[in-house]
């Protein structure tokens, strides 16, 4: 399966490549940062086209349709396009998620990095990889020399969590914080060992589910805010390459 899901990663990836750039069809969501073009729209309707023709028993949830399927073996959860307010603005950070669970548990993810054509891949048990390269998450355990990333999420203006107060807190611990933009490169970054560590509030389960199992897969940790383990509904994501998990959880826990 994993071959089918890179295959229709990297098509879908060409129309949301095409759309960059170009004029855009944009609508609001849930407020006027929460975005949706028709680059989003038109992605999400190839991935799904495809999943409904070569597996018709699956489910699918996919950010754009919430076309979900009750009680099927598999489910393909899906982001047709995570970096939408990146990819509005001319901004190359966007990415394309899809990962596959198995009776509630996560078996497959892919994460497409469409500006930079890296494609990261990660099947139960064996291993991450970026392209060919198999990967792993860094190994520093110190956190003053640590690079961490965050997002906000789009209600982040009645800051959740103390969303605002966590940034500042890391801000004073860490070498550097970024905020990319897209949580699937995010997590991706923690795989490869770029970022020592990602937390971030309110995502969904098509940012989670792809870029979660390719951290863990590549070494790292995944939990929420109070070090237990997490589903892909979890409010509170935070991912590190394990070894400044306790400090950052420490953090959190203060703030
Ligand atoms: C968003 C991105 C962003 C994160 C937001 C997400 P979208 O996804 O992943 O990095 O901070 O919380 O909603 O809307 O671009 O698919
Ligand atoms: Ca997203
Ligand atoms: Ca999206």
């Amino acid at each position: 399966m994993i071959n089918d899901i890179v295959a229709i990663a990297k098509e879908a990836g060409e129309i949301v490549r095409e759309g960059f750039h170009k004029n855009l069809k944009i609508e609001y969501k849930s407020n006027e940062s929460d975005l949706v073009t028709n680059i989003d729209k038109a992605s999400e309707k190839l991935i799904t086209d495809f999943v409904k023709k070569k597996y018709p028993s699956h489910g699918i949830l996919a950010e754009e349709g919430g076309n979900i399927k009750e009680g099927t073996e598999y489910v393909w959860i899906i982001d047709p396009l995570d970096g939408t307010v990146n990819f509005t603005h001319g901004l190359p950070i966007f990415s394309i998620s899809i990962g596959i669970q198995k009776n509630g548990k996560t078996i497959a993810g892919v994460v497409y990095d469409i500006p930079q054509n890296i494609l990261y891949s990660a099947e139960s048990g064996g291993g991450a990889f970026a392209n060919d390269e198999k990967i792993k998450v860094s190994d520093n355990s110190n956190i003053a020399h640590s690079i961490l990333v965050t997002g906000f999420p789009y209600n982040i203006h009645q800051n959740p969590y103390n969303a605002l107060e966590k940034f500042v807190s890391f801000t004073r611990k860490a070498r550097g914080i970024r905020r990319l933009g897209s949580a699937a490169i995010d997590f991706c970054y923690v795989a490869r060992g770029v970022f020592d560590g990602f937390w971030e509030v309110y995502l969904s389960p098509w940012d989670v589910c792809a870029g979660k199992f390719i951290v863990e897969e590549a070494g790292g940790i995944v939990t929420n805010f109070n070090s237990e383990q997490i589903g892909v509904d979890s409010k509170q994501i935070l991912a590190s390459d394990g070894k400044i998990h306790n400090d950052m959880l420490e953090i959190l826990k203060q703030t």
